[in-house]
């Protein structure tokens, strides 16, 4: 029996590589009933089993598969929109749901750098809410707009965070190996990755060195003040179909033992006030001794995709500290917008 006071959802982009983890995760959800599903006009009239390509693990789930898909329109069924629409498509139409009243989890990158809009991981900086006072009184909203950082951002934000908190960082450079499936669907050609590493995506470097600035940014009042740390970051795809790779290396104003560094990662609980969402692992950072570890195919299912885990720690002749992470970039992702 379903409880009675689910809150109604709907997604945007249900067809797509995020969307369909939306819909995977939001059809078990405990506070969530998914009421509307949305996409371009390739798919809107047709079923979701006959639109959707689906490519995640078991089937779509039976309640979903005859749900006939609406276009994107303010008008659907459902209090919050999850939206994992192209960033090009979310520009335009992510504002019209806000302002008819709805609340927008987005997963797009259109609104991330507008200093009224929170990037939001709970863990990390869930008091970034407080800007939405700030978005009400510019954009004259009913609704509001929140959104979940790039999928490579959020394997570097969430264990530099305890990090910056206990000892100071002031320094990051950041190599990336990023999995296919952050490329969407149908992404990127087999001929073009198989056997091959592509060290360009788009965007990418730079989405990386200003959202880890934002998310460990510190508010003041109804201000977010960017985290002060200088970040290099390069990104490359290789040929592994799900999990981000991220190598870091670190500067800290105060330099830390390798002991205490593994002490803080373990020990982060999030920082105060951090909900008890349904999908908050018990344990937020893994981190792991083995010299071989961690890999996203052995890591990134790790409590459900939603831990990071972390490996490699030792020190850097050029900055202070190396390690290794690796996150579930769908899994995880679409997660922190859905609490
Ligand atoms: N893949 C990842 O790991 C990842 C991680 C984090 C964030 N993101 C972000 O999440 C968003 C979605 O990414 P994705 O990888 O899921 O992309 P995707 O696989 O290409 O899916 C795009 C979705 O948007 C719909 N769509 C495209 N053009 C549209 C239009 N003009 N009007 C309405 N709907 C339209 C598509 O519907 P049809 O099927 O009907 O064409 C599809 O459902 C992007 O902003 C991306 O940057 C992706």
């Amino acid at each position: 029996m379903e409880p009675i006071n689910k809150i109604p959802v709907a997604i945007l982009g249900a067809t797509g590589m995020v969307g369909q983890r939306f819909v995977q995760l939001l059809a078990r959800h405990p506070w969530f009933k998914i009421s509307a599903l949305a996409s371009s006009e390739r798919s809107a009239g047709k079923t979701y089993q006959d639109a959707c390509h689906w490519l995640l693990e078991g089937n779509i789930p039976a309640e979903i598969s005859k749900m006939v898909i609406q276009p994107v329109q303010p008008t659907l069924d459902a209090k919050i929109v999850f939206s994992a629409l192209p960033a090009s498509v979310a520009g335009k139409v992510e504002p019209t749901f806000a302002d008819a009243g709805y609340a927008v989890c987005s997963n797009a990158s259109a609104f991330r750098y507008e200093e009224d809009v929170p990037v939001i991981i709970p863990e990390i900086n869930h008091d970034h809410t407080a800007l939405l006072s700030a978005q009400w009184k510019k954009r004259g909203w009913k609704g509001t707009l929140v959104t979940s950082p790039n999928c490579t951002t959020t394997g570097i934000a969430l264990p530099l965070k305890p990090l910056h908190e206990a000892f100071g960082i002031n320094k990051v450079f950041v190599v990336t190996m990023q999995a296919v499936s952050g490329a969407g669907y149908p992404g990127i050609s087999f001929l073009d990755i198989e056997d091959n590493v592509i060290p360009f995506i788009g965007g990418e470097e730079q989405k990386i060195e200003t959202e880890t600035q934002l998310l460990l940014g510190k508010m003041e009042g109804n201000l977010r003040l960017p985290a002060n740390i200088t970040i290099s970051a390069q990104a490359n795809r290789v040929s592994v179909k799900e999990g981000h790779t991220i190598c870091l290396s670190i500067g800290f104003a105060q330099k830390p033992s390798q002991e205490e560094i593994i002490s803080v990662l373990e020990n982060f609980k999030g920082i105060e006030g951090t909900p008890n969402l349904p999908s908050k692992p018990k344990q937020i950072l893994i981190v792991r001794q083995e010299e071989d570890r961690p890999q996203p195919g052995k890591d990134r299912h790790v409590n459900n995709g939603m831990s990071v885990t972390v490996g490699r720690i030792r020190t850097c002749p050029i900055l202070d500290y190396r390690m290794v992470t690796v996150s579930h970039n769908t899994l995880r992702m679409s997660r922190s917008v859905q609490s």
